[in-house]
């Protein structure tokens, strides 16, 4: 099969789409022939930072396709089933093996683009709004990177409960676009100080959800309210200064971190199927939205790679086989 491969950690150039072996349907896996790739936030981190588990190395950790193969365990599956998967890796290529019980089948009838792109966005900001930062109604939430996957999701779940959305993103475009999806104050963070708005706009916070890392999650301590709480899932920010909890103290707040398959998945299989199936339904039902910016072809990941990280994507890049 074809894949976008890559030989050692850094920029999107070294991604190469080669031919590399097709992989084998294990007793308790299916394999999945790839219709559409998810390229998620962590995938770009991976290639950039993350040790290569294995050389050359195929990231990704999202895809939907079709069921082509059922290993002899598996008694859920069949063959012919549309479904999107959660991947530790493997995405960026033609087929990949998954684990069964981190596939979700897909409605009949519905668009498989959109659906490829909600486990892992959805999936994590229902965690980090619910499970994690115990968001109600009428609380206040800060979603960072609100033109990512993640703060998309989570802007339009925090709507949805009825809690007041403060978003931050790095271009006035994305931010316009921010509050068609329901952010009630929108703040460019490269221009102002997103600490000072969110005082002027509605003084502190109840839950800040955080995807960048570094200085945002320092500076997001000070946004808090009393017990107010902060649930950190990502270093998109490419900042990995030191944490200092001292100002946590202060408002006897608290800070969560966040992994979706090494934390809940792994340690609340059911719950968090259970959270990605109401998320898909929800997107199938057109009650949720994806937004795909763009789609390029698999053969075409650097470029993929590198749109995103020019900061241009708005929502999801996916690719094609
Ligand atoms: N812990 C978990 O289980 C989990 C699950 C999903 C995702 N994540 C992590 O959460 C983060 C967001 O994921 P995602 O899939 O939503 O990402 P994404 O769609 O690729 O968006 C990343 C966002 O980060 C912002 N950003 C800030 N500095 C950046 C930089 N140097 N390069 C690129 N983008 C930068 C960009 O917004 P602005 O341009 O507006 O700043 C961009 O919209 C990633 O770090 C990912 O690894 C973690």
């Amino acid at each position: 099969m074809k894949a976008a491969v890559y030989y050692k950690n850094g920029g999107p150039e070294v991604l190469q789409y080669e031919d590399v072996p097709d992989p084998v349907c294990p007793p308790d896996g299916v394999l999945i022939d790839i219709e559409v790739i998810s390229v998620e936030g962590g995938d770009t981190i991976h290639r950039s930072m993350v040790p290569l588990p294995r050389v050359p190395n195929i990231v990704g950790y999202q895809a939907a396709g079709t069921v082509r193969e059922v290993g002899a365990n598996v008694k859920n599956r069949r063959v012919g089933q549309r479904v999107v998967a959660v991947l530790e890796n493997g995405s960026h290529a033609e087929k990949v093996v998954a684990r069964p019980e981190f596939t979700w089948i897909v409605p009949d009838g519905a668009d498989l683009t959109p659906l490829a792109c909600v486990p892992v966005a959805f999936g994590t900001a229902h965690e980090a709004l619910f499970d994690l930062g115990g968001l109600t109604k009428g609380q206040k939430v800060l979603v960072h990177a609100g033109g990512s996957g993640v703060g998309l999701a989570a802007i339009q779940l925090a709507k949805a409960v009825g809690a007041v959305v403060l978003t931050t993103a790095s271009s006035d475009d994305k931010l316009a676009r921010l509050r068609e999806f329901g952010a009630d104050y929108a703040i460019n963070y490269k221009t102002t100080s997103f600490k000072d708005e969110v005082a002027k706009a509605v003084g502190t916070v109840d839950l800040v959800v955080d995807p960048i890392g570094g200085k945002t999650l320092q500076d997001s301590v000070e946004v808090l309210k009393y017990k107010g709480r902060i649930v950190n899932l990502g270093r998109a920010g490419r900042d990995s200064g030191a944490f200092d909890p001292y100002p946590l103290w202060l408002r006897n707040g608290s800070l969560h971190g966040l992994h979706l398959l090494f934390g809940s998945a792994s340690h609340e299989l059911a719950r968090f199927q259970g959270v990605i199936s109401e998320c898909i339904e929800r997107v199938a039902r057109g009650e949720l939205r994806v937004v795909v910016d763009r789609k390029f072809a698999l053969a075409d990941a650097a470029q993929a790679h590198a749109h995103i990280e020019q900061r241009s994507a708005f929502g999801r890049v996916v690719m094609l086989p």
